[in-house]
This record gives structure tokens, C-alpha cells and sequence, in this order.
């Protein structure tokens, strides 16, 4: 029987181990395992996705927590490099770009266990971000490589992938979030409630902001400045900000007046979440995921980095680069309160059903 072992570790892994994990699971005489490293370990970072999911708990927790990035990568590797000599898996499927995936896919590539990676091949050209270092590395040693977009497909081939290893399958996130957007729509009148907000059909009334991105948390004139004009923004119009717990810790240390209209709470569960952003009238956000679900949502984005790994969802999607200049998201900002309307396309095989292909690739390969 051929044994696939998935290994996640941080929040945006578990939406698209999902999809994976219950597609194979249909399959005949395979065994899966879930190593979960623990790199993000808080229940609302973690637990709370399992739930949601409906996913069994990892069957192996390596509880590695924090660290700087070699601690972190380093405990991943020592404590994986034993569970998968104990287990030998036909393949080890590793997801996105996190610490967890790289020092998955370098323990395995050393034990000659094949490694496939869902969502190869995303570039954002900034080797600054250790984000960008996992995926260039991590596709490097891998066997099988599922793309979510064209533009994946021409970075590995420009990087000297074999095209024999490419599998331009779609976006499981969005696999993930079809599925649960008709449970989230019941969540949003209570949620609105609980940040003392009114809930309207007709016109969304609030803005929806997440930053979490070491270059705009740990430099904290760019943090008090990404404050500033949040506070500007929420004189317009309400922000809710579920904070990450990296924003967290520097947010505390700030000495600075927030705006009784930029509601903070704590990181929501992912149904909330999507409650949250799908009724949103635009995101304000540095994150990859919501980049991308804003763009199958159809809600205006407005990201602020100066570069992003999924250029699809500025070129189709509703995504806009702010990059450094503040000045920009707000005056985005003013002309989405005069007209709401984003144009967007949504890309190519984003429909559902890239965990379905993803799980036929893998079973036609190792049964
Ligand atoms: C990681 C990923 C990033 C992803 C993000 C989503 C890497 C390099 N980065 O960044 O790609 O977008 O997850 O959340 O893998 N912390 C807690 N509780 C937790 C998790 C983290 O308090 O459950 C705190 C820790 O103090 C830690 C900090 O948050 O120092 C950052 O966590 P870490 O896993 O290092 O990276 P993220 O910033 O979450």
C-alpha cells in the first residue's frame, strides 16, 4: 500500500491540505499521514482550521514553535528526517511556501523520497522575502510540480525545470473556499454584530485589513506609517483588522493613537474570514492567500507590497500594488467609496477542482 505523507505547519497550509487529503482519501488502497511541524502553534493559527475542515488531527505534531528562521528550519528537518525513515512514503506532498515546506522538501530530497509541491512556481523576484528562498528551493528538489497559474508554469521552465514535471492544475485554495463560501454567508450578520457593526444586503459598509509581513511589521516607521493611514481611512469608512500575532507583538509596542473606527480582533477561523472579506468592500492586506481569494471574490484588493508572486491577480483579478507609497491606498481607497465596482476575471482552473487533479496525478503515479 503507498503511503502519502503531507507535511504543513503554518495557517495558509491546512486550506489546501484539505482538498488534497479528502481527494486522495478517495482513492483505493493508499494511506495518508498529516506531520503538522507546529510552526504556527496558537489554536486560532492552527486548531480551529482542523475543526473547521473537518480534518482528522495530524497524526504526528513536531511542536517546534518559534524560532529564528535556521532554529525553525533546522528543528523541522531533525524531527521529519525520522519520521520519514519509519514511514517510507511513496511521496512526501509539501504546500506553499513556509519554512515548514522548504525543510520538508530537503529531508526528503536527501532520502530519495519523491517531493510534489502544490502551488510551484509563484515568483515575486524579491529574494528578500524567506518566502521567495523556500519556493526557488523547495521547486528545485522537487519530483512533481502542481502550478495554480501560467505564470508558474514559465518561471520553473526559465529556472531549468523539466517540463515533464510540471502540472498546471489550478488553485486549491479556491477548491477550499467555493466549498465553504455558502456556510461562511450565515456567519456575517452575527460577526457585524459583535464589532457593534450593522449588517446591510445592499452595500457593504466596511473594510477588511490583514498585514502580517516582516517588511511591514518589523520596520516600525513603516508600521506607524501603515497605522496612520488606516486611522485616515477609518474616518471614511470601518476597518476591521484581524491581527496576526507578529503584528501583535509590535502594535503593542507603539506609542501611537488608534482610530475607534479600526476595530482590532484576534485572528478569526477561517469561515469568519471569508465571511468577513467576501462581504467586505475592499482588503487591505500584505498576505499572499488573500490576494487571491479577493480576486475569485471579486473584491477589490489593495496590497501593500511592492511586488507580489501572483501577478494573475493584477493582471485578471481585482489586485493593486501600492508599494511604498501610502498616499496611494488612500486615494484607492476614495475612489472605491465613489465606485465600488472592480472589473475582474477570474483565471483560468481556478474552479474547484485542482485537490481532483492533483489527486489523480499522484495516484495514476505511485499506485
Ligand atoms: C509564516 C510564513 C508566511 C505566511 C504566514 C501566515 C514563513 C517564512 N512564513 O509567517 O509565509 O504568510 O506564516 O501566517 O514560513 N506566532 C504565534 N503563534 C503562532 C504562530 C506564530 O505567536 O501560532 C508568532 C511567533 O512569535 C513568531 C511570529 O508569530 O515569532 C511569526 O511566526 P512564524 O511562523 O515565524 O512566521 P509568520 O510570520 O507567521
Amino acid at each position: 500500500m503507498n503511503t502519502y505523507l503531507h507535511v504543513v505547519g503554518a495557517r495558509p497550509n491546512f486550506m489546501k491540505l484539505a482538498p488534497v487529503y479528502k481527494e486522495l482519501a478517495s482513492k483505493p488502497n493508499i494511506s495518508q499521514l498529516v506531520v503538522h511541524t507546529g510552526q504556527h502553534y496558537d489554536n486560532l493559527m492552527s486548531q480551529v482550521f482542523f475543526d473547521q475542515f473537518q480534518l482528522p488531527l495530524p497524526d504526528i505534531n513536531l511542536n517546534v514553535g518559534s524560532g529564528t528562521h535556521a532554529k525553525q528550519t533546522a528543528d523541522i528537518m531533525i524531527g521529519l528526517e525520522k519520521i520519514f525513515e519509519n514511514h517510507h512514503p511513496s511521496c512526501i506532498i509539501v504546500y506553499r511556501d513556509v519554512n515548514s515546506t522548504l525543510a520538508a522538501a530537503l529531508v526528503a530530497s536527501k532520502l530519495y523520497i519523491p517531493v510534489a509541491h502544490v502551488e510551484a512556481g509563484l515568483r515575486s523576484g524579491d529574494r528578500k522575502m524567506p518566502e521567495e528562498i523556500n519556493r526557488i528551493l523547495t521547486d528545485q528538489v522537487s519530483e512533481l510540480l502542481f502550478t495554480p497559474s501560467e505564470d508558474a508554469n514559465n518561471n520553473l521552465i526559465r529556472e531549468g525545470i523539466d517540463s515533464s514535471k510540471l502540472f498546471y492544475v489550478g488553485n486549491v485554495m479556491i477548491d477550499t473556499l467555493k466549498k465553504m463560501l455558502p456556510q461562511s454567508k450565515k456567519l456575517i450578520k452575527p460577526l457585524l454584530g459583535s464589532f457593534g457593526l450593522n449588517y446591510v444586503t445592499t452595500l457593504p459598509l466596511y473594510g477588511l485589513v490583514t498585514i502580517h509581513r516582516p517588511s511591514n511589521t518589523d520596520n516600525i516607521d513603516k508600521l506607524i506609517s501603515i497605522i496612520l493611514v488606516l486611522n485616515k481611512i477609518s474616518n471614511k469608512i470601518p476597518l476591521i483588522f484581524p491581527v496576526h500575532p507578529r503584528t501583535r507583538y509590535k502594535l503593542d509596542k507603539l506609542n501611537i493613537k488608534f482610530s475607534k473606527n479600526l476595530i482590532f480582533t484576534e485572528p478569526t477561523a477561517y469561515l469568519d474570514f471569508i465571511a468577513l472579506q467576501s462581504h467586505s468592500l475592499f482588503v487591505i492586506t500584505d498576505s499572499g492567500g488573500v490576494q487571491e481569494e479577493s480576486t475569485y471574490l471579486g473584491v477589490p484588493c489593495l496590497t501593500i507590497r511592492s511586488n507580489t508572486e501572483r501577478p494573475v491577480t493584477t493582471i485578471l483579478g481585482t489586485n493593486k500594488l501600492i508599494g511604498d507609497d501610502l498616499s496611494l491606498l488612500y486615494n484607492a481607497i476614495s475612489n472605491i467609496l465613489m465606485n465600488y465596482k472592480t472589473p475582474h476575471i477570474i483565471p483560468p482552473l481556478w474552479d474547484g477542482q485542482a485537490a481532483q487533479r492533483i489527486a489523480k496525478i499522484l495516484f495514476d503515479k505511485y499506485k
